[in-house]
């Protein structure tokens, strides 16, 4: 991907990059819709990036060209945001970071990624936080802190992009490290690096390739709920408060909000057992949980869907060792961890089993967990 991102560069702005960074997508073994209420999340960024030919152009215009997609796009940094949903990202990461007081001159770029889209592993989180950390190194002395790139991409979200996101996604992207799993407190953005090398184990997701539109934005609702149960509580965010508190505020909120709490202080606890399990190399401790979180997703947050359940379902037949959808929810992927021996049974399970039922292909990702963001040369 390097040499052929530096090549597409060089034809388009017809001079070599000054540099080349990328950063990866992510996966989250456990912590669902708990950045957002202040708890524990422990994601990891993977083996798939987005990669970005840079050189600074001495003007005050941005110029953009996304090899994937074979579009282009300027912007001035002063104008309004660009109207192309991918250009907004890197916008949105240009002003944030103008915000911060952080410098930014005008840059020609070329990018390219192998992210899956739409399959809930960040690929927006991996664009801004490339961006992000180029213009960090190569306007910045890398001077603003690594964290605080992260809230950028988030800022961006928010700010450019109508996304309510929690700081999950593009601290995952900026922090990650090959071989570890990042504990995050999100209300604090303390942050440890958990070792995750699971022998005789593979992660794979499978992708059900299924994003289900939905009005009113569930996400968004999501929120609502546990900030009115926080405040029922008499807590900031609903992680400061702990699930034996929970039935004291039993028919004092509605019994939807109440299910949500319910799901929110289970999860954050189940993060802490996963840890601890980690620690002892127990894999089949971790796989239990991540089963009970599926079941809290989709019984009691009721963010899963139907294609999403299955596949839960089919991996537990094939005695997967654990498995949960992961993300947001509404579709996109499981997370599956299975024993070495039984992946190909598994795969093969997954993708007929699927196909038969819903008429398409799931796809099927294997991840590892690799370095975020980065200057490659
Ligand atoms: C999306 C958001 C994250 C997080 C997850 C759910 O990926 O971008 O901030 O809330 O959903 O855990």
């Amino acid at each position: 991907m390097k040499r052929q991102i530096a090549t597409v560069f060089n034809e388009k702005f017809a001079a070599p990059p000054a540099a080349i960074y990328s950063s990866a997508g992510r996966i989250n073994l456990i912590g669902e819709h708990l950045d957002y209420n202040g708890g524990y999340v422990l994601p990891g960024s993977i083996d798939k990036c987005i990669m970005a030919a840079i050189k600074p152009n001495g003007t005050d215009k941005v110029r953009l060209h996304a090899v994937d997609m074979n579009e282009s796009c300027e912007f001035a940094l002063s104008a309004d945001a660009p109207v192309q949903q991918w250009a907004r990202y890197v916008y949105g990461v240009c002003k944030e970071t103008m915000k911060r007081n952080g410098l930014v001159q005008g840059f020609d770029a070329a990018f390219m990624g192998n992210v899956p889209l739409g399959a809930g592993l960040s690929s927006s989180a991996a664009l801004e936080s490339c961006f992000a950390f180029a213009i960090n190194d190569l306007f910045n002395g890398n001077a603003i802190a690594k964290t605080e790139l992260a809230k950028i991409g988030q800022d961006t979200e928010h700010n450019y992009c109508g996304v309510n996101c929690g700081i999950m996604d593009q601290f995952a992207s900026v922090m990650g490290l090959e071989g570890k799993l990042i504990r995050i407190n999100c209300e604090t953005l303390e942050y440890d690096y958990v070792p995750f090398n699971p022998k005789g184990y593979r992660l794979v997701l499978i992708d059900t390739k299924v994003k289900h539109e939905l009005v009113n934005s569930p996400y968004n609702q999501r929120r609502n709920s546990c900030e009115r149960a926080a405040k029922a509580l008499g807590v900031k965010l609903l992680c400061n408060s702990s699930i034996d508190k929970l039935p004291s505020i039993k028919g004092k909120i509605a019994d939807e909000d109440y299910k949500r709490a319910e799901y929110v202080l289970a999860e954050q606890k189940r993060v802490i057992d996963v840890c601890e399990s980690l620690k002892r190399d127990d894999y089949e401790a971790v796989g239990k949980l991540m089963y009970e979180t599926h079941h809290g997703l989709s019984a009691l947050y009721e963010v899963s869907c139907e294609e999403l359940d299955f596949l839960n379902d089919v991996a537990r037949e094939c005695g997967v060792t654990g498995s949960r959808m992961m993300g947001g929810g509404f579709g996109g992927c499981t997370i599956n961890l299975v024993k070495d021996g039984l992946y190909d049974a598994f795969v093969e399970a997954a993708t007929s089993k699927f196909e038969a039922k819903f008429g398409h292909k799931p796809g099927v990702i294997d991840v590892k967990i690799s370095d975020g963001a980065h200057k490659v040369c």
